[in-house]
């Protein structure tokens, strides 16, 4: 159905799809792990291509080597924060001394983090790939163009400020915008594979108009990101707690108002995800795409929501960090995918 340069671009924008979430994979488990700081520099690490093994293996002196170097490259980040107006955020960068910390050599952490980076540089050549694939539909179809070309900017930007991640040491704020411009690569993935895919077979879209599935989906979709966010507001208040040396028993009871927020929000996403999957499952047939998409929301759904009654009730384990950041993207990706799914055919 697909003519050869169209089918090469799918295959690579769907190998791209995959490959994003193993990357936001490997993030959740640097997180969970510690192992942020395990590599201090950046885009190498201990300067080098493939790190140590071994402390024998490092320079002398490294400590204050990249500290030096984190402290000019986070004052050149405050003043752009600064310039965009967020100046109690610059400060923040300039003045907290925490952030210059000088974390041991620890090998198993150095090979988490730059396990970590080689499968970002992975999904950042895939994207590379997809934007040159997406050239044969330049004429034909030119947003997928467009969009494919962005996301690579867009990727350079993330891997930038994965950087500066790094040079303030893991400041809760940042890694939020990260986790948040990581969904926003994701998306647009997705919407270039969907626009390629329904290009030529326009059956996957559907006949006839339904304001409400597509209003629910978009509600939906709404409310899931409010959510996400305010789950990245309760990470931040886990890490601001341990970094004033809470213990870990005590962390769910330190959450304050927006731990509150995340869970009432997280019954209202499982009940329109329930509305979503029953009112679909009614229209259209179980071998269509918007019902198979409609199953794998609601198990991903249940998932997300064990997982995250898993950390709650068993203080917080990291295994369950990482599941529940994992599957909150492939949760957000899927109800993305569902609601695009939900647009009438044009004739
Ligand atoms: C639709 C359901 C849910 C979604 C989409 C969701 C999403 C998220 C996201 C995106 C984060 C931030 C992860 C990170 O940045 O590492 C988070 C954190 C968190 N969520 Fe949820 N969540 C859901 C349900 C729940 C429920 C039901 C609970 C508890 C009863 C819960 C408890 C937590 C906790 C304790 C954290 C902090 C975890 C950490 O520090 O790594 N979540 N959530």
């Amino acid at each position: 159905m697909y003519p050869a340069a169209e089918k090469r671009f799918i295959n690579t924008n769907r190998i791209t799809i995959i490959v994003l979430f193993l990357v936001i994979a490997a993030g959740g488990i640097v997180r969970s792990t510690g192992s942020g700081m395990g590599c201090p520099d950046w885009p190498k690490c201990f300067n080098q291509y493939i790190p140590p093994t071994d402390v024998s293996q490092l320079p002398l002196g490294y400590e204050e080597q990249y500290v030096e170097g984190r402290a000019q490259k986070n004052e050149r980040f405050a003043r752009i924060v600064d310039a965009f107006g967020y100046k109690e955020k610059a400060d923040q960068i300039r003045n907290d001394e925490s952030i210059l910390k000088h974390e041991e050599f620890n090998v198993a952490k150095t090979w988490t983090e730059y396990i970590n980076r080689l499968t970002g540089a992975v999904a950042g050549f895939c994207l590379l790939f997809a934007a040159f694939f997406a050239f044969t539909y330049v004429k034909s179809k030119p947003a997928i163009f467009v969009w494919s070309v962005v996301n690579v900017f867009v990727v350079v930007l993330q891997a930038w400020l994965g950087s500066i991640v790094v040079s303030t040491n893991l400041m809760p704020w940042i890694i939020t915008v990260h986790m948040l411009l990581a969904l926003v690569i994701v998306c647009i993935s997705i919407y270039t594979f969907y626009l390629a895919t329904t290009f030529r077979n326009r059956t996957i879209l559907i006949n006839q108009r339904s304001a409400i599935l597509k209003g629910l989906a978009i509600l939906s979709l709404i409310v899931m990101l409010i959510q996400v966010v305010y789950g990245t507001a309760v990470r931040e208040a886990i890490d601001h707690l341990n970094d004033a040396g809470v213990l870990r028993v005590n962390w769910i009871d330190s959450l304050g108002s927006d731990y509150l927020l995340h869970r009432i929000l997280a019954y209202t996403s499982l009940g329109l995800s329930i509305i979503l999957f029953v009112l679909v499952n009614n229209k259209f047939s179980s071998l269509t795409l918007q019902s198979r998409y409609a199953w794998m929301l609601l198990i991903l759904v249940g998932i997300q929501m064990l997982s995250g009654i898993v950390l709650a009730r068993f203080n917080v384990p990291a295994f369950a960090q990482t599941i529940h950041l994992v599957f909150a993207s492939l949760l957000f990706g899927t109800q993305y995918y569902l609601m695009l799914l939900m647009t009438k055919l044009k004739r």
